[in-house]
């Protein structure tokens, strides 16, 4: 089977699945909640979790649910971090706070926050009370440190000055947490050897730190409409991303001051945003890209330490990895 099968058909059973369980009779809501399901997304988090559980050879229905179950959090989170961000798109179309007002959005996200519980809870059905018991604790501590991480990442814009390491700190939290979490359940599907399972959660925690380093280039880099949400936003909002820290860290005088002038600013123009954007760059791009392959690198080590039952889920996870730092969207 190519990669390109093997993945297609994940993404259909799991879009399948959250089909199902996104449905209710109050239609504005249900509306809002399924809207960004449709609009598009890579489905990162679930294909890592099934390849995960095939990894160690776990059942595919149960894997395909908690695959669901990790996409609906993220689509949680996403809503909700596009009211945050004042982000007007999100995988090409105007975000779902834009379509529906804040409060609806809100709600979505909150809807959407137990429905990841509900598909959670009917995908271990029935295996060990230990498994359920470790499921619900990798999924709640999860959503509590993304909740954490994306505190930290507000409270950085009304900071000029932030180290790499509380940089890489956040993102572990706001970012790697989730992918961490999808590559452990994938394997608590499969055993209840912690080893094993403690392993893919760190597979999961490296490419996740590689994943955020590559979505703040993408940021100042990506074509918009490729890209399918805004560029430049993390200038305007005041993100510190590895790429402005290195930047502050590095540039002469006149243009740190241009940096921060505009840094943060929300009347800023596109001009003056991607002025600085190019400075910005000038510093840090390589030195970013860097970073995140060696967190790429440390993700597909973690995979040696375990004995693969299945050599294409093996392959397919280290593709991931790859595919996480070399993606263009
Ligand atoms: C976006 O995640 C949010 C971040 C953690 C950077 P993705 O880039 O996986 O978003 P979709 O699901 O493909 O739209
Ligand atoms: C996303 O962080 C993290 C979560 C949604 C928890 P960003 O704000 O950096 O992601 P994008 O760029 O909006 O997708
Ligand atoms: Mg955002
Ligand atoms: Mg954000």
């Amino acid at each position: 089977m190519s990669f390109e099968d093997y993945f297609n058909t994940i993404v259909d059973n799991v879009n399948k699945r959250i089909e199902k369980y996104i449905k209710g009779n109050v239609k504005e809501l249900y509306e809002a909640s399924y809207y960004l399901f449709k609009a598009g997304g890579k489905r990162l988090r679930p294909l890592i979790l099934v390849a995960s559980s095939d990894l160690l050879g776990g059942e595919r229905e149960r894997a395909y649910l908690a695959g669901a179950a990790v996409e609906v959090l993220h689509t949680f989170t996403l809503i909700h971090d596009d009211i945050m961000d004042e982000d007007t798109t999100r995988r090409g179309m105007p975000t779902v706070h834009v379509k529906w007002g804040i409060p609806m959005a809100i709600l979505a996200g909150d809807l959407l926050h137990a429905k990841a519980f509900e598909i959670l809870n009917d995908s271990f059905k029935g295996t060990s009370n230990n498994k359920i018991s470790k499921a619900f604790e990798i999924f709640t501590k999860a959503i509590i440190i993304i909740s954490e991480g994306q505190a930290l990442d507000m409270q950085f814009e009304d900071r000029s000055i932030v180290s790499e390491e509380e940089y890489l700190d956040m993102i572990t939290r706001k970012t790697a947490m989730l992918f961490s979490a999808s590559a452990a359940l994938g394997g608590l599907i499969a055993t209840e050897n912690e080893k094993e399972v403690e392993a893919l959660a760190q597979y999961g925690l490296n490419l996740g730190i590689a994943f955020q380093i590559i979505d703040d280039i993408l940021g100042l880099v990506a074509d918009e409409k490729e890209l399918g949400k805004p560029v430049y936003s993390d200038i305007r909002e005041g993100k510190k991303t590895i790429l402005v820290i290195k930047a502050i860290k590095e540039a002469k005088e006149d243009e740190k001051e241009k940096i921060l002038k505009t840094l943060g600013n929300k009347n800023a123009t596109k001009d003056e945003l991607s002025a600085v954007a190019e400075i910005i760059k000038k510093y840090s791009l390589e030195y970013a890209y860097t970073k995140a392959e060696e967190y790429m690198k440390k993700a597909i080590d973690s995979l040696e330490s375990i004995s693969w039952k299945n050599n294409e889920a093996g392959k397919a996870l280290k593709y991931l990895a790859e595919f996480t730092v070399k993606r263009r969207k």
